[in-house]
C-alpha cells in the first residue's frame, strides 16, 4: 500500500433487497472485493469491509405491491436470504447490515440537512405524473405504456424491455398509471437538487488529470460523463417508502434511493465501530482522515454514480475523504445471454449451495477466473466442469494430496527432512522464489484474474516436481531423497495455502489444518521453512472432487427450460393476415368429427394418423402433429374440427381426407382445436 496511506475502507455495492442475489453479482463485485481484503488483512493491514443491503427505492415498493405484503416484508426477506448467500461464501464483511436501520435512517437524513443547510441544493418545481385514483405521483417504473421506439406495448416509463430503449415517462405513447389503470395527469411538485454541475470542474481535474490509473472501462465512462454538461439532478422523489425529507414543506416526499444507499456505507461503518470500539476506533477516522483509503467495489451500472454523483455528495458535505480507487467490473453472461432476474436467466447462489453443497470455492474460483475484469465475459456449465476437473482437482487438489499422502505412507505424517538438495530442487524452488512479490504487483493493482493464475502456476510448479521426481518410485531405494522431496513438495504446498487464502479460503483453512501451519503470513509467501522437519501432519482429505456430467447436463437443462419458458411467454402472436372476406372463407367446408383411432404412422416421425366419425361415414385424416402428441391415444374420444373439403392427398402410401386444424406455440408445440362443448358430428364450423 502507498505509504501515505494508513488503513483501507472496503465498500462493495449493496444489492437491492428485492430478490436473491446470482452469480453476476458475486463475479462483478463481492468475490474480488474480498480477496483484496482478505489479502490485506492477511498482509495484517488495518482494513475494514462494509457490506449491506439496499432497501428503499420503488423495485422493492412494486415486488411488495404484487405479492400483496409490506415494503418491510420484502426486505425482512431478502436481507436475509442474500446475508445468509454471502456469508456461505465466504465474504468476509465486518458488517452487513441495511439502509432501514436506525442508525442509517439519521445519518442520512442528516446528510441530505447537511447540504440543505449550506444551500448545496438547488429547490425546483417541475410537472410529474400524478394518478388522480391513487392519489399519488407516479415513480417511471409506474407508468406503463406503448413503446415510442419499438411499439411494444407494457413499456415502463424508464425503459422498454422489448427493445431495451431508455425512455422517459413523457415519450410513452398513451401512459397508463400501474396502480390504478387510470390516464396519469401531469401535476406539480417540488424537489431537491443537487447542482452536478457546479462540481464539474473539480470531478474533471480528480478524475481525468489525477486519477489516470484508474480502470479504463471506469475511466472511460467518467471521461464520456464529463465531456458533457452535467445536470441538476433531483435528490428527493414523491414515494411513500424511503427516508422522509428532512424539511419543512417536504410531507410524503422521500430521499431518492440513489442518495441515500451510498450514505448506507457510513452508516454501516458508524453502527459497526460504535458496537466494537476497541477493535474499529471511532467511524470518523475509516471516513475523514486523509491517511483513510476508500476503494468502491461496484458493477458497470453503478459508475456514475460512485464516481460522480457520492463524491460530489461528499464534497458538498466538505468532511469526506474521496475514493482512491473504484474498481468496476463489467457484466458476467450467463451460456451467452445477458443474465436476467425477470427472465430467471441467472445461477442463484442459494440454489447453487443446493446442487453442489461444499463447493463454494469451486464457484468462487471459476467466477475469478472469467473475471469480467475489462469487458463482458461469459459463464458457461461446461467451463465450470472443465475449470474444476482440470485445474483445481487435477493440479492443485491433486499435488496436494500426493504430497500428503506420500508423507503419510512413508513417514508416518511427519515432515521429513532435507538433507542435501539437487540443482533440480534448486531450480523448482527458485521458479516460485519471486512469487509473493508477483502476486502483490497483481492483488495491489485489483488484477485478481491473472493473480489467480499466478497462485494456480505455483501448484503447477509443485505437480510437475512431483511428476518428474517421482517419489514414489524412488521410496524403493533411497529413503534420503525421497524424504527431501517429499519435503520440498510440503513447504510448496503450505505456500500454496497462503497463496490461494484470498481467492479459495474454504480449501486453504482445510490445507492449513491438514498441514498443522502454526503461522499463516503473507509476508512469508515464497519461504521454504514454513513447516519444521519433525512436524506432524493431519491425516489427508481430498481438498477438491471431481463433478460428473450429470450434474452439470442437470444445470444445461434447467436453462434450457427456462429459455423454453421465456420464449412461451415473450411470444408475440404474428401480425394480422392480409385482408380476407367472408366468401374467401366460405370456401372451406370446416366440420367437427370425433377421433375414433389415433396411430402413429409407420417410419415417420411427425405424421398421426387418425379415423374420424365425421357423421358422414367416416374418413382417415393423415396431421404432421406426432412430436406434440408422444401418446397419441390422449387424443381418441376428442372431438375436433378438420378441413372437410380438400383434394385427397396421399403421404407414406395413405390416403388423407383433410386437414385438423390446430394451433401452433411459440416453441412449435402445436395443440388441435376442440369446440367448447358436444356437438354432433359432421356439425358446419363458421
Ligand atoms: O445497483 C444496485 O444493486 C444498487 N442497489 C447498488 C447500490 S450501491 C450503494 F450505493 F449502496
Ligand atoms: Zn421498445
Amino acid at each position: 500500500m502507498d505509504k501515505k496511506f494508513k488503513r483501507t475502507t472496503v465498500t462493495s455495492a449493496l444489492p437491492y433487497a428485492n430478490g436473491p442475489v446470482h452469480i453476476g453479482h458475486l463475479a462483478g463485485v463481492y468475490v474480488p472485493a474480498d480477496i483484496y481484503v482478505r489479502y490485506l488483512r492477511l498482509k495484517g493491514e488495518d482494513v475494514i469491509f462494509i457490506g449491506g443491503s439496499d432497501e428503499h427505492g420503488v423495485p422493492v415498493t412494486i415486488r411488495a405491491k404484487k405479492e400483496g405484503i409490506t415494503p418491510q416484508d420484502v426486505v425482512d426477506r431478502y436481507h436475509k436470504i442474500i446475508k445468509d448467500s454471502f456469508k456461505e461464501f465466504g465474504i468476509s464483511f465486518d458488517i452487513y447490515s441495511r439502509t432501514t436501520s436506525n442508525v442509517h435512517h439519521k445519518l442520512a437524513s442528516d446528510f441530505f440537512r447537511t447540504l440543505y443547510d449550506k444551500g448545496e441544493f438547488i429547490e425546483k418545481s417541475c410537472e410529474q405524473y400524478y394518478d388522480e385514483e391513487a392519489k399519488q405521483f407516479l415513480a417511471d417504473r409506474y407508468i406503463v405504456g406503448e413503446c415510442p421506439r419499438c411499439h411494444a406495448q407494457g413499456a415502463y416509463g424508464d425503459q422498454c424491455e422489448k427493445c431495451g430503449s431508455t425512455l422517459s415517462p413523457e415519450e410513452l405513447i398513451n401512459p397508463v398509471s400501474k396502480l390504478s389503470g387510470a390516464k396519469p395527469v401531469k401535476k406539480e411538485t417540488k424537489h431537491w437538487f443537487l447542482p452536478l454541475n457546479k462540481h464539474q470542474d473539480w470531478l474533471k481535474k480528480w478524475i481525468l488529470e489525477d486519477h489516470k490509473e484508474w480502470r479504463s472501462n471506469v475511466y472511460g465512462q467518467c471521461k464520456s460523463w464529463l465531456d458533457m454538461d452535467l445536470l441538476p439532478r433531483a435528490v428527493t422523489r414523491d414515494l411513500e417508502w424511503g427516508i422522509p425529507v428532512p424539511v419543512e414543506g417536504a410531507e410524503g416526499k422521500v430521499l431518492y434511493v440513489w442518495f441515500d444507499a451510498p450514505i448506507g456505507y457510513i452508516s454501516n461503518t458508524k453502527e459497526l465501530c460504535d458496537a466494537n470500539p476497541e477493535k474499529y476506533g471511532k467511524w470518523e477516522k475509516w471516513w475523514k482522515e486523509e491517511d483513510t483509503r476508500l476503494i468502491h467495489f461496484i458493477g458497470k451500472d453503478n459508475i456514475v454514480f460512485h464516481c460522480i454523483v457520492f463524491p460530489a455528495m461528499l464534497k458538498a458535505e466538505g468532511s469526506y475523504i474521496l475514493p482512491d480507487n473504484v474498481p468496476s467490473n463489467e457484466f458476467l453472461n450467463l451460456e451467452g445471454d445477458k443474465i436476467s432476474t425477470s427472465r430467471n436467466w441467472a445461477v442463484w447462489l442459494n440454489e447453487y449451495l443446493v446442487d453442489f453443497p461444499g463447493k463454494q470455492d469451486t464457484l468462487r474460483y471459476v467466477l475469478t477466473a472469467n473475471a469480467p475484469e475489462t469487458k463482458d465475459n461469459d459463464f458457461t456449465w461446461k467451463d465450470f466442469q472443465a475449470r474444476n476437473n482440470n485445474e483445481l482437482v487435477a493440479i492443485y487438489g491433486n499435488f496436494v494430496n500426493r504430497a500428503l499422502v506420500l508423507t503419510q505412507k512413508y513417514f508416518d505424517g511427519h515432515v521429513p527432512a532435507l538433507n542435501e538438495m539437487t540443482d533440480y530442487d534448486k531450480a523448482t524452488l527458485q521458479e516460485f522464489a519471486d512469487v509473493k512479490e508477483r502476486l502483490e504487483q497483481l492483488l495491489d493493482n485489483f488484477k485478481f484474474r491473472d493473480a489467480q493464475k499466478e497462485a494456480m502456476n505455483l501448484a503447477r510448479i509443485g505437480n510437475k516436481y512431483l511428476a518428474e521426481t517421482e517419489p514414489w518410485k524412488l521410496s524403493k531405494t533411497d529413503m534420503e531423497r525421497t524424504a527431501a522431496i517429499l519435503h520440498i513438495a510440503l513447504q510448496i504446498a503450505a505456500n500454496l495455502a497462503i497463496a490461494f487464502e484470498p481467492f479459495l479460503p474454504f480449501s486453504s483453512e482445510k490445507l492449513r489444518q491438514m498441514l498443522n501451519m502454526s503461522s499463516f503470513e503473507w509476508n512469508n509467501l515464497g519461504r521454504i521453512d514454513l513447516l519444521k522437519t519433525g512436524d506432524q501432519l493431519e491425516k489427508p482429505e481430498l481438498l477438491f472432487e471431481k463433478i460428473e456430467d450429470e450434474a452439470i447436463d442437470g444445470q444445461i437443462q434447467r436453462l434450457e427450460r427456462i429459455k423454453k419458458e421465456n420464449e412461451v411467454s415473450n411470444w408475440q402472436p404474428e401480425p394480422i393476415h392480409g385482408e380476407s372476406t367472408i366468401d374467401d372463407f366460405s370456401k372451406l367446408d370446416i366440420r367437427v368429427g370425433t377421433v375414433l383411432e389415433c396411430q402413429k404412422v409407420k417410419k415417420s416421425d411427425k405424421l398421426l394418423q387418425f379415423k374420424i366419425d365425421d357423421g358422414l361415414g367416416g374418413r382417415t385424416i393423415l396431421s404432421g402433429i406426432a412430436k406434440s402428441y408422444p401418446d397419441p391415444q390422449e387424443l381418441v374420444g376428442k372431438q375436433i374440427c378438420f378441413v372437410a373439403n380438400f383434394p385427397v392427398r396421399k403421404m407414406m402410401g395413405i390416403e388423407s381426407q383433410g386437414m385438423i386444424l390446430s394451433a401452433v406455440n411459440a416453441d412449435g408445440n402445436l395443440s388441435v382445436i376442440t369446440p367448447s362443448r358436444t356437438i354432433a358430428n359432421g356439425a358446419e364450423v363458421g
